[in-house]
Parts: C-alpha cells; sequence; structure tokens
C-alpha cells in the first residue's frame, strides 16, 4: 500500500489544469447502459472510482475502449442484471446501475452499498422513487431485487435532495412511458451536466439545475460523444492549497461558475481571487482571516470541500465555527488533524477550529476520499515530515494529486510501502 511523504512549508506556485469531474463522469459512463451503440466519452479523469465503474459495466457485457482519457461504451450487449457485492462494497455509486437496468431489462439486483466511512447513507430514497415508477422492490439477503413489467412515469417527492437519487431516477424515467416529475431534486452541477448528456441521446428533460426536474418519457435514446465537465471538489482543493500555503496558483480548464460558494469563503479569508474565462488565480495572505462555513447541498458550500477547508482555518487567526449538514460522520479527519496540532473541537455536527501559528508534521492515516484530502494539505504547511497512510481513498477521487501538488512547488512523494 503507498503512502504519501511531504515535506511542509513551501508554497505553492504556478499553473495546474483540472481534470475531468469524478461525480458528473460516473453517472455518464453508467448511462451507457440505456443505451445501444458506441457512445465516446473524453477528459475522463484517471481515477479508481472510474476503473471500478468500467469494471461493473464490462461485468454486465458492456464493451470498453480506452485511450488516454478517452473511453469508449458499447452497452449494446447487455446481458446480466446483477451488481455483486465486491464491486458495490468498493464504490457504493454503482447503485447508479439500478435505474439504468431496470429502465432497459426491467429487472436488477443490486448489492445494498451498507455504511461508509462518512455516514449510514441509505438508499431508501432511490429505491421508493423506483417504485412509484411501478417498479416492485424487495430486498433479499443483503440485496435490492427490483423488477418491473414496465415503468410508468409520475410525481416523485424527494425527502433530501439526493444526488445520485436523482440520477438514478433520471435514468430509470428517460425510457418509462409518460411524464416523471422529481421535486426537491438535487441542483449540483453535475446533474445539469447529466441531463445535458441525457439528452443528447435523445431524452426529454427539463429543469436540471432547479428542484423539479420534468422528465418526459422516450422509446430510444441514441449514442452520444461529449466532454466530462471540469472537476469542482478537485479546483476548491487546489484553491484551499494556494490560500493555505500563501502561494499564487491558477487553475485552468476549469468552471468558476461552479465554485461561487468556496471562492465567497476563501476571500473572506482574506484570499485574492482572480476569475478569468476558464481560469482561476488564488494568491494567499500572511494573515489568513477565521470564517463560518455551514455545508449544504448546491449552491450552498459543498460537504466535500468541508475538510479541506477546516485545514486552512487551523491556521487562521482567530475561531471558526464549521458545520456539517449533509453527512452524520464526517468529521473523522479532525482526530488526525489534532495530531498534528490543530486545536479543534467537536460538538455534535460542528466543529469549533481555533486557528494556531503551524501544523507539525505527523503519520496520519486517510480515512475518506476528501479526508485524505485534507491530510495533504495539512502536511503541505506543516513543519517537518507527514506521512499520510492509506492513500488508496485519494487514489479513488484525485488524478496524481501528488504529481500536481509536486509540480506547483511541493516537496511531495508516493512511497510504495
Ligand atoms: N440520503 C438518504 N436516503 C437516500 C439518499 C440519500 O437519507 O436514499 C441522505 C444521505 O445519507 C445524505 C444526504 O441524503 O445525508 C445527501 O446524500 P446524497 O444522496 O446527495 O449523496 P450521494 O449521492 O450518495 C453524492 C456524491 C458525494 C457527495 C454527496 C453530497 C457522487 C458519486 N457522490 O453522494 O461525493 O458528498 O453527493 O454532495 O456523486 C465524494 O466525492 O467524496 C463524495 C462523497
Amino acid at each position: 500500500m503507498d503512502k504519501i511523504v511531504i515535506d511542509g512549508g513551501r508554497p505553492l506556485k504556478g499553473r495546474v489544469r483540472i481534470s475531468g469531474a469524478k461525480n458528473a463522469a460516473l453517472p455518464i459512463l453508467i448511462s451507457a447502459l440505456l443505451t445501444e451503440g458506441w457512445n465516446t466519452y473524453t477528459n475522463v479523469p484517471n481515477l479508481k472510482d472510474i476503473q471500478s465503474t468500467l469494471h461493473l459495466l464490462t461485468n454486465l457485457g458492456a464493451r470498453i475502449e480506452i485511450d488516454k482519457d478517452t473511453v469508449r461504451i458499447d452497452a449494446g450487449g447487455l446481458c446480466k442484471h446483477e451488481a455483486p457485492y465486491d464491486l458495490v462494497r468498493k464504490m457504493r455509486a454503482s447503485v447508479l446501475v439500478l435505474g439504468p437496468l431496470l429502465a432497459r431489462l426491467k429487472k436488477a439486483r443490486v448489492s445494498l452499498p451498507g455504511g461508509c466511512a462518512i455516514g449510514a447513507r441509505p438508499i431508501n430514497l432511490h429505491l421508493k422513487g423506483l417504485a412509484r415508477l411501478g417498479a416492485s422492490i424487495e430486498l433479499k439477503h443483503g440485496y435490492v431485487e427490483a423488477s418491473a413489467e414496465s415503468l410508468k412515469g409520475n410525481e416523485i417527492y424527494f425527502d433530501i435532495a439526493t444526488v445520485t437519487g436523482t440520477e438514478n431516477l433520471m435514468m430509470a424515467a428517460v425510457l418509462a412511458e409518460g411524464t416523471t416529475v422529481l421535486r426537491n431534486a438535487a441542483r449540483e452541477p453535475e446533474i445539469v451536466a447529466f441531463a445535458d448528456v441525457l439528452n443528447q441521446m435523445g431524452a426529454k428533460i427539463e429543469g436540471a439545475g432547479t428542484s423539479i426536474i420534468t422528465v418526459q418519457g422516450v422509446s430510444a435514446l441514441k449514442p452520444v460523444s461529449v466532454k466530462i465537465i471540469p472537476d469542482r471538489i478537485e479546483a476548491g482543493t487546489f484553491m484551499v492549497a494556494a490560500a493555505l500555503t500563501k502561494g499564487d496558483v491558477t487553475l485552468t480548464d476549469c468552471e468558476p461558475g461552479d465554485l461561487e460558494a468556496v471562492m465567497h469563503k476563501l476571500k473572506l479569508t482574506g484570499a485574492a481571487i482572480k476569475v478569468e474565462d476558464k481560469c482561476i488565480r488564488v494568491v494567499g495572505t500572511d494573515q489568513i482571516a477565521s470564517v463560518d462555513v455551514k455545508t449544504l447541498p448546491y449552491p450552498g458550500f459543498p460537504t466535500d470541500m468541508q475538510a479541506q477547508f477546516m485545514v486552512l482555518m487551523s491556521v487562521a487567526g482567530g475561531l471558526s465555527i464549521i458545520s456539517e449538514t449533509i453527512f452524520e460522520n464526517r468529521f473523522i479527519h479532525v482526530s488526525e488533524l489534532q495530531r498534528m496540532g490543530a486545536d479543534i473541537t467537536i460538538s455534535g455536527d460542528t466543529a469549533l477550529v481555533k486557528g494556531i501559528p503551524h501544523l507539525s508534521g505527523a503519520p496520519v492515516m486517510a480515512t475518506d476520499l476528501r479526508a485524505s484530502a485534507s491530510l495533504v494539505l495539512a502536511g503541505l504547511i506543516a513543519r517537518n515530515t507527514t506521512e499520510v497512510h492509506r492513500v488508496y481513498h485519494l487514489d479513488r477521487g484525485y488524478e496524481a494529486l501528488e504529481n500536481k501538488f509536486a509540480r506547483l512547488g511541493a516537496a511531495i512523494k508516493r512511497v510504495k510501502v
């Protein structure tokens, strides 16, 4: 298992290209199941979660060709309807096959993902929604078994706005008879990108980006050729890194419009931010100001940026209150940051972060994707050496993170253990 070793204290300087978005690519690649013929996807990030997705699709009978960041998928030979435990436990987004399998084969057997490090993360709302479209759902031996004679459009209300739940229901509804209305739908940029792709395939979806999405079912979809949107969380992570190291970093190939909340909070900390077309330049300040943050569904501050922002606040000039409202256990990075000297107290869904002058390097353990990123960020400014263990979490969602940081001047390397 690899570890990342960082000698902290170097300001990051230069330009970094932002890769394609993991959370946009996952549902988009899976939507290839809805059609026959070769789909072409470009700007696909090279990540463990993408490999897991392609493995799952191959397992279901799809043909796949990969050339650098281009992935071609033909699901004409779709012959299986099962996502086994071994694949789903590696990547819970595998549950996204439920919608398209039901739509195309009228049956699906998908392992229940179970909880994960950041929370219980049930999929009850996915299942309730599919039942509203006419699917019969049974839970047997740890698996969801879903089947339907035909899917019929209906009104679906999500008790909680769920990103993958909205995507799953969009995929089930595109080939259903009649019209489906998704209320309290998720509004993330990945949902808008996903609706765009489905519409290019011939779907009739309106309202993506608002909380009401209308899907008028069609009889068949056609293959597409699309480019994956930039990863706003990778971009946010580099923006925080620039501010944290008091550096000067320009992000290229990103989508500033998707990062308003992060940019707003970063400006309040004193960082100078300049946006030009698809580039964002972040220049750090010597005096980082403390700022409160509450995670919320888009367009609020993303939960996927909470851990990274907490590192910035751990060396800010005062007190910061960070509230996590999306996942019930997303403070697991705190105990590792405390081992690096951070002064953080947790009370329920709130962390009180008292800024200190510097963190000190330590061996630390990654527990989930964004927690891992926060530990790498902490290592970039900590005195002496930080070793981040269990970096397979990082590899699930960041493309060559250590190489990108090294090119910006960080003393960082991956070591095979
Ligand atoms: N929820 C339910 N029931 C459901 C579905 C969700 O109670 O059936 C709850 C969840 O437990 C959570 C809240 O609703 O408390 C929102 O969860 P959501 O379903 O929106 O999360 P997700 O779709 O499983 C996606 C991203 C996550 C990101 C969240 C929130 C993908 C593949 N994953 O997860 O990304 O944190 O939305 O924005 O799109 C990451 O990239 O590190 C990551 C965890």
